[in-house]
């Protein structure tokens, strides 16, 4: 949901023509005020004024988010719902048309993209992101719940379409770890606020090696727990149904913990990688090739068995990590 504080009454009332019954059974005085934001028309009454009138900001705030939620689930509208994500075909880099009709990708499927350095991936990732209609270098057209997509999903910073975990991460804001996730909370609405960020930097900490604190700046954090917060902020906080995510791999992170905690059903999950583990972990496996999608690949029953085997060896590797990150001498496991 929108952050409604920034919206004018006027605009809220168009958006949730419910609201008249919540703003009628309510105190706060609205009439003539449609064109104020919320928090302008807060700003226009003094603290005793508004204790007056019994109207407290952040509660108010919270009653009206919360009764926005439930008329919504009652009247069955969810605004943000993906069911399927389509993508035409472009072209390679050598200009030739991609060899397939439409490639559809359904909500609760997990897809992996592989292929050599430079193929393509990320490209194609960029593409699903920017909502393409034949306007990148790929010309590929995506298509959301087999439709052209509301301009809201490109524009709108708000009704985020897509959560990116992208390959580089540069944070440059001068911001503590809670005051970082302390914002996003904030602009995601959410209730329980401190709790939700404490599990958040708790799951973060559990993917990275090294721990931080709440009050450790976001600009000293390394790579592996910079990508860690982001991936359990992304998990918890985000409500954007499709999730992208450009190789966990390289962060020295725990990836199929990382993987399972992005996961749920409700999301259409897209990730480029080059870790054998995590391809073979999607449903089907996009191949690119030169810039094109060369092939999809369904993953079979022997891939999933190999699958196991692969993973009792990630698991040995990791066992031998932990051991060398903590200063052991290596003997056999
Ligand atoms: N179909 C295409 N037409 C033109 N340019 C393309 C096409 N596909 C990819 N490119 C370009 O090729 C370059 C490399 O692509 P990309 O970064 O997606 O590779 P990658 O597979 O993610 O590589 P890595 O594994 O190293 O991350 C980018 O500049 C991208 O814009
Ligand atoms: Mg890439």
């Amino acid at each position: 949901m929108e952050n409604i504080h920034s919206f004018k009454i006027k605009e809220l009332l168009n958006k949730y023509p419910f609201l008249d019954s919540f703003f009628k059974n309510n105190t706060l005085k609205i009439s003539g005020k449609e064109h104020l934001t919320l928090r302008q028309v807060f700003a226009e009454f003094d603290e005793d004024t508004l204790e007056d009138m019994g109207v407290e900001p952040q509660l108010f705030i919270q009653q009206i988010t919360e009764f926005i939620t439930q008329m919504n689930t009652f009247l069955g509208k969810d605004e943000n719902k993906v069911k399927s994500v389509t993508i035409l075909p472009g072209n390679d880099k050598s200009g030739n048309i991609e060899g397939f009709d439409k490639l559809v990708i359904k909500q609760g499927e997990i897809i992996s993209i592989v292929g050599p350095t430079g193929s393509g991936k990320s490209r194609l990732l960029a593409d699903i992101e920017w909502v393409a209609q034949e306007d990148t270098p790929t010309k590929r057209k995506i298509l959301i719940n087999n439709d052209i997509p509301d301009k809201k999903w490109r524009f709108s910073s708000s009704d985020k379409l897509v959560a990116q975990l992208s390959q580089n991460m540069n944070f440059v804001m001068d911001l503590t770890v809670y005051e970082f996730v302390e914002l996003h909370a904030e602009s995601r609405l959410v209730e329980n606020k401190d709790n939700v960020i404490k599990r958040i930097i708790e799951k973060a900490n559990d993917l990275a090696g090294e721990s931080f604190e709440p009050d450790t700046p976001i600009t000293s954090l390394s790579g592996g727990q910079s990508r860690a917060l982001m991936i359990a902020d992304t998990a918890i906080l985000s409500k954007s149904p499709i999730i992208l995510i450009d190789e966990i791999e390289n962060a020295g992170i725990d990836r199929k913990r990382a993987l399972s905690l992005l996961l749920s059903e409700d999301k259409v999950v897209l990730m480029a990688t080059h870790d054998p583990i995590l391809a073979l972990m999607g449903d089907r496996r996009i191949v690119i090739k030169n810039g094109g999608i060369h092939k999809v690949i369904e993953t079979t029953d022997q891939e999933r068995e190999i699958l196991s085997t692969l993973e009792e060896m990630d698991r040995t590797i990791l066992a031998y990590r932990t051991k060398l990150r903590s200063g052991e001498i290596i003997t056999k496991i």
